[in-house]
């Protein structure tokens, strides 16, 4: 069903410009009537985080920043959602064009910059989609010109600690100056600490909601090092990785290449990869992780839950392969259980790592 519209939506959103495109599909999915996907295989469910996941693959922050079709995303056979990120006060973000497709590497480049409508308003839509269940984690970020970072996330933990499956703190984008410092061991030790801070006071009266920590796959070894030894320290629940890269593989094709910005889709897929499996051996089972960056296919997807990943997310393939893309993963995710004889994804979960360090 989904792989008929995709057949004719694709062109379409293809021939107009990408941060058009992205809204309007959007805007699709808010209002057109979806088809249900199909339940899911028993075999691809899981508990990770002490939540319950229908099957581990999640669509990544970004494609809805201000939490407009969660429930849309869920009815179209994502396992979860992940909304923002959101700043406490509405933003801009940059300047336009700031979303570019590359059509022969399958890559996208973006310099949005955080552009959403802020904490209330993504409140008040969640809100009201709060009773329908389904996993939707909420990623929280600073504002641009903010003069204390740390307080804007604790802000995002005090907003949604209610309604919030999870929590993403966001240090990773490349496109806010100076967020990424935030992944350098003082900031991060002493950010985690009031979010985490933040969290726990908040599950005195509520339940307690997951913190995962989302990184930069640009990060030195020793860089990753120190993070980890942080995450560990703090406690955090889990790790999401990867965020874009700011780097640019020699293997780029397209001219577009050269435009500012962070760079994901195909041409991240190795690196983030790598950087997972470089997680993974340091995290040494304490918490799981989430695998994102370049996943477009099954064996991708696969790839990473090899490489250490327990759930797996996506968005910049879904440019190129449409909506269709998820059902073709989950059942070739089956196949890939089937074929070993395993019963459940965290059999494989870091199977293959040592080949990636
Ligand atoms: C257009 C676009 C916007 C994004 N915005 C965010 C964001 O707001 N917060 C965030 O944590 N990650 C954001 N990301 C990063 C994705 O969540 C993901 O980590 C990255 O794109 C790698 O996955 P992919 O190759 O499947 O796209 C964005 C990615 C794209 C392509």
């Amino acid at each position: 069903m989904m792989g008929f519209f995709d057949q004719f939506a694709l062109p379409l959103l293809h021939s107009i410009d990408a941060e058009r495109a992205h809204n309007m599909t959007v805007f699709a999915l808010e209002r057109a009537p979806l088809p249900a996907a199909p339940a899911d295989d028993p075999l691809l469910a899981l508990n990770v985080f002490g939540l319950d996941f229908p099957n581990p693959l999640g669509m990544a922050a970004g494609f809805d920043k201000d939490a407009r079709v969660p429930d849309a995303l869920l009815q179209l056979g994502f396992g979860f959602t992940e909304v923002g990120t959101i700043t406490p006060r509405p933003q801009p973000g940059n300047a336009k064009p700031r979303l570019f497709r590359l059509h022969e590497d399958r890559g996208v480049i973006n310099r949005f910059g955080f552009n959403n409508n802020g904490h209330a308003a993504a409140r008040s839509r969640l809100l009201t989609r709060h009773m329908r269940g389904g996993v939707v984690g909420v990623n929280i970020g600073a504002n641009k010109d903010s003069t204390d970072r740390a307080a804007d996330y604790v802000a995002g933990i005090k907003t949604f600690a209610d309604i919030a499956s999870y929590f993403t703190v966001n240090v990773s984008s490349p496109n806010t100056p100076g967020l990424r410092d935030l992944q350098q061991a003082s900031a991060l030790d002493e950010l985690l600490a009031r979010v985490l801070d933040a969290r726990d006071f908040a599950a005195e009266i509520g339940p307690r909601r997951p913190v995962l920590l989302k990184i930069a796959p640009d990060l030195a070894m020793t860089g990753l090092d120190d993070v980890v030894r942080v995450a560990r320290d703090r406690g955090v629940d889990g790790m999401i990785v990867s965020n874009t890269t700011l780097s640019r593989p020699d293997t780029l094709r397209d001219d577009i290449g050269f435009e500012a910005g962070g760079l994901s889709g195909a041409p991240l897929f190795a690196l983030a990869t790598r950087m997972l499996a470089q997680t993974f051996a340091r995290v040494e089972g304490q918490f799981p992780l989430i695998g994102v960056g370049g996943v477009d296919s099954p064996e991708a997807a696969w790839a990473k839950i090899e490489a250490g990943a327990t759930l797996v997310q996506l968005y910049s393939a879904l440019v190129f392969e449409g909506m269709g893309l998820v059902e073709r993963i989950k059942a070739g995710l089956v196949a890939h259980l089937q074929a070993r004889g395993l019963t459940q994804i965290d059999e494989a979960v870091g199977t293959a790592v040592s080949d990636w360090l």
